[in-house]
């Protein structure tokens, strides 16, 4: 491919990051010929003829080889992907949710047009773990990926823990540098971190799995206790994302939880909108990749790699995804967790199977032990807004 005629969708953070890159280097050969957005009324950085809100400008256009899609609301996106894949336009996203709650859809749909569908900085900014499950990790065995998947959660726990900063001040900071998705629930609550594990797990054992069966907790019923606690072992907290499969049987667990990590831990060097990613394998054992993984230029570096790799005509190869297993879930087994709660009727004791610890005062209790993972997995308990739940590693 030697031009790259681009139309944009959406000129939010990202948006605008791109086309100030785009404007700086020429020798990219990929220039904007038209910016979709949703509010004609908002002054733009850009020159006003860019710009229009009739999403056919950019459908329509020949000329437009490459649709960038950066818009928030997921359906419209979806909407909007199909139409460009079936007017025979490459796709560069970077909406997880879309992703992973569509993602056999949109890869048959790509191959079907054969066009190319390039995610990278849906999942984890600037760091490149898309392009190295699908290429470098293709012949060795991976075991799991687990790691820190969202910027907005990893500012706020650093801020919390390092900082003494309150959740709602750390939650501000996050917004206000532009890490927080337009509704900051999806970071807070870990369903971001749950459809980039969704889009790994594909990538990393070739099999698609459901966000909903993800066992997810985000980070808003943490309180400074736990931090305390925390503090007095050793550890720091972080919202942990991990998949892994047992060979086998082929089954996965996938878990997005907050949970204890050593200090001496290398996950627990990444701080800050840093994101960092382990990825255990059979014949490299661990390696771990590590970057900025959220904010305007780090993930427009993403986009615009993806946006270079089309100009060798650059597509996934989804080898391991050939057979498009779905991949059943294994929930069976115990797990060490960590339950706060301020008032005695929270407490929870009675989910557990074996207590080791407890600790009463007048205005913080916890529990440590082992719970059988469909214990916890129950709503009242998961989604219990009063429970501070955090696991160990
Ligand atoms: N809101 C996301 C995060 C943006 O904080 O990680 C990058 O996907």
């Amino acid at each position: 491919m030697k031009k790259i005629n681009i139309g944009l969708f959406g000129f939010g953070v990202v948006g605008e990051g791109i086309y100030k890159v785009l404007e700086e280097k020429p020798q990219l050969n990929a220039a904007i010929k038209k910016i979709v957005i949703k509010d004609a009324s908002k002054s733009r950085n850009a020159p006003a003829e860019l710009f229009s809100t009739n999403v056919d400008d950019i459908l329509n256009d020949e000329e437009i080889n490459v649709v960038v899609e950066l818009i928030s609301d997921a359906e419209a996106a979806h909407d909007i992907i199909i139409k460009a894949f079936n007017k025979g336009k490459h796709v560069v996203s970077a909406n997880k949710k879309l992703i992973a709650d569509h993602h056999e859809e949109l890869l048959d749909l790509q191959a079907k047009n054969n066009v190319s569908f390039l995610y990278e900085a849906s999942v984890c900014g600037s760091v490149p773990i898309i392009r190295n499950l699908e290429e470098y990790f293709d012949n060795d065995l991976l075991n799991y990926v687990s790691g820190i998947v969202n910027g907005t959660t990893n500012y706020i726990l650093t801020k919390m823990a390092n900082e003494n900063e309150s959740y709602q001040d750390a939650l501000k900071a996050a917004q206000e540098s532009g890490f927080a998705e337009a509704d900051p629930t999806a970071d807070v609550e870990g369903f971001d971190s749950a459809s980039k594990l969704a889009i790994i797990t594909l990538h990393a054992f070739g099999k698609k799995i459901d966000v909903q069966n993800v066992i997810r907790k985000g980070v808003t019923s943490l309180k400074v206790e736990d931090f305390k606690y925390a503090k007095e072992k050793n550890y720091t907290i972080k919202l942990i994302a991990n998949s892994k499969i047992n060979h086998q049987t082929g089954e996965i667990t996938s878990t997005v939880l907050p949970t204890f990590v050593d200090l001496n831990k290398t996950i627990a060097l990444v701080n800050n909108e840093y994101n960092g990613v382990l990825i255990g394998s059979s014949l490299s054992d661990e390696q771990f990749l590590y970057g900025k993984g959220a904010g305007r230029f780090p993930t427009s570096s993403a986009v615009l790699s993806d946006i270079s790799a089309l100009r060798y005509d650059y597509k996934y190869s989804i080898r391991k995804y050939e057979n498009k297993e779905e991949g059943t879930f294994n929930e069976t087994g115990k797990k060490r967790i960590y339950i706060g709660f301020e008032n005695q009727t929270d407490d929870v004791s009675n989910v557990f199977d074996e207590i080791e610890e407890r600790y009463q005062s007048k205005n913080y209790n916890h529990i440590i032990g082992l719970i059988d993972i469909e214990k916890l997995k129950k709503e009242e308990i998961i989604e219990n807004p009063k429970l501070s739940i955090i696991a160990f590693e």
